[in-house]
């Protein structure tokens, strides 16, 4: 249903030798960011002596690649860990390691990490062993493994669940409404420029300013099938039909931003640009308890924080420039606004119904630094371009902080509420 909707609305990604791409904007980031968490585990243990395991563990994860915000480039690292555990109701042990490993597909996607380090085991059976283990994850909470105590003779295989993975929360991007994918988020590819000439809006303006405007048409055109995606999840665990109106309206309305930013980028560029979707296949279904916790985690990510703020920076870019231009912003306020408020509403729903579980993952996230906004290397002069409906760096990153502590003010309250 998602596919076939979207792309009745918008082509997919053009092949390279459609695409004329109108500037780029080089990746910045930054390298080395510690992030962590918690989670507990369940086994079946064989070896010595057969028994079921069980512990909880803790864990950082300093990351070793280019980390970026809004981009969907998969991420690794390296770090410590500490699990307590016990076998059946005896065996009690320490184990001290370190884990490592990475995200084979996209950021926020599946991921896979190796461990190794030492078992300390207590009690009438004390003993010391060397601890390894492989870990598979998936993008929320649930991961399964294989470990294997040598000295100790014990062996295990079974499952765990982690808030959040060791790499990290499933993204922040704080552009809109990202794409959320099996594999993270969606990268979103170039529009489709046309060859031919047309007048342009303003011969005077930087070459960036058209890129950008073209950026802005693909995230926003990104942002279609997450709200028919929305919609779709919200359906399937019963959610009251008002949310999932409002998500479909949502979609609707980002079309038309994004064919408002297309518009836009065009007159710039002086070419007819026509924003693409990006690759995306709908998620599977999780089970009820986890889809309700995917759903309020999300809400507070891409709705309350990301669209909250995206509505905030539309504001201000609203307030100078051509006239044209502040029309599309206002209008794109106005709208993003309403998804951020929506993004609320899933929120208290999901709160609601999913009771100490979906409430202990959002605050586990809600105290989470939002990552810095990526700014383009070649933009050499950040201040010009307000008259072409572009912040400035300084602003979108003072707009996104205010924005953010004012949202977990609110988060608090509605926390407080649902407890
Ligand atoms: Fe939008
Ligand atoms: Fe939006």
């Amino acid at each position: 249903m998602l596919t076939a909707f979207a792309a009745a609305t918008f082509p997919e990604p053009a092949s390279a030798d459609a695409v004329a791409p109108t500037g780029s904007t080089g990746p910045s980031g930054s390298v080395g960011k510690f992030t962590g968490g918690a989670g507990a585990y369940l086994s079946f243990v064989f070896g010595e002596k057969l028994g079921v395991g069980y512990g909880v563990e803790a864990f950082g994860t300093f990351l070793l690649n280019r980390e970026s915000s809004c981009d969907s480039s998969a991420r690794s690292g390296i770090g410590p860990m500490v699990q307590f555990g016990a076998v059946d109701l005896g065996r009690p042990r320490l184990v001290v390691a370190a884990h490592g490993g990475g995200e084979p597909g996209n950021r926020g996607g599946a991921w896979v990490e190796g461990e190794l380090g030492a078992t300390f085991r207590f009690g009438k059976h004390r003993g010391m062993g060397l601890h390894t283990g492989v870990a598979l994850g998936a993008p929320y909470l649930a991961y399964g493994f294989g470990r294997a105590e040598f000295f100790l003779n014990e062996y295990s295989v079974g499952a765990g669940a982690r808030v959040f993975t060791p790499f990290g929360i499933p993204g922040s991007c704080m552009v809109g409404r990202p794409l959320r994918t099996e594999s993270g988020i969606a990268q979103c590819g170039r529009a489709i420029v046309a060859s031919q000439l047309c007048e342009p809006l303003r011969c005077d303006a930087p070459e960036w300013v058209a890129a950008e405007w073209e950026q802005d048409a693909q995230t926003e055109c990104a942002s279609v099938p997450a709200f028919l995606q929305l919609a779709e999840e919200l359906l399937m665990v019963n959610a009251p039909d008002h949310l999932i109106e409002e998500a479909l309206v949502a979609a609707q309305q980002e079309i038309a931003h994004a064919r408002l930013c297309a518009r836009v980028a065009g007159r710039y560029a002086g070419r007819s640009i026509t924003p693409t979707l990006p690759m995306f296949a709908a998620r599977a279904p999780l089970p009820r308890g986890i889809a309700l916790v995917r759903l309020a985690t999300e809400s507070w990510l891409d709705g309350c924080l990301g669209e909250g703020a995206a509505a905030a920076r539309a504001e201000v870019a609203a307030r100078s420039g051509d006239p044209a231009i502040r029309q599309v912003q206002a209008q794109i306020a106005s709208d993003e606004r309403s998804h951020a408020e929506l993004g609320w509403r899933v929120l208290a729903w999901a709160l609601e119904l999913g009771g100490a579980n979906v409430r202990d993952a959002v605050r586990a996230i809600s105290n989470t630094t939002p990552q810095e906004e990526e700014w383009p290397q070649d933009r050499i002069a950040p201040r010009d371009g307000a008259d072409h409906g572009r912040l400035a760096y300084e602003t979108r990153q003072r707009i996104m902080v205010n924005h953010v502590n004012d949202s977990r003010e609110r988060l608090d309250s509605v926390l407080t509420l649902a407890s």
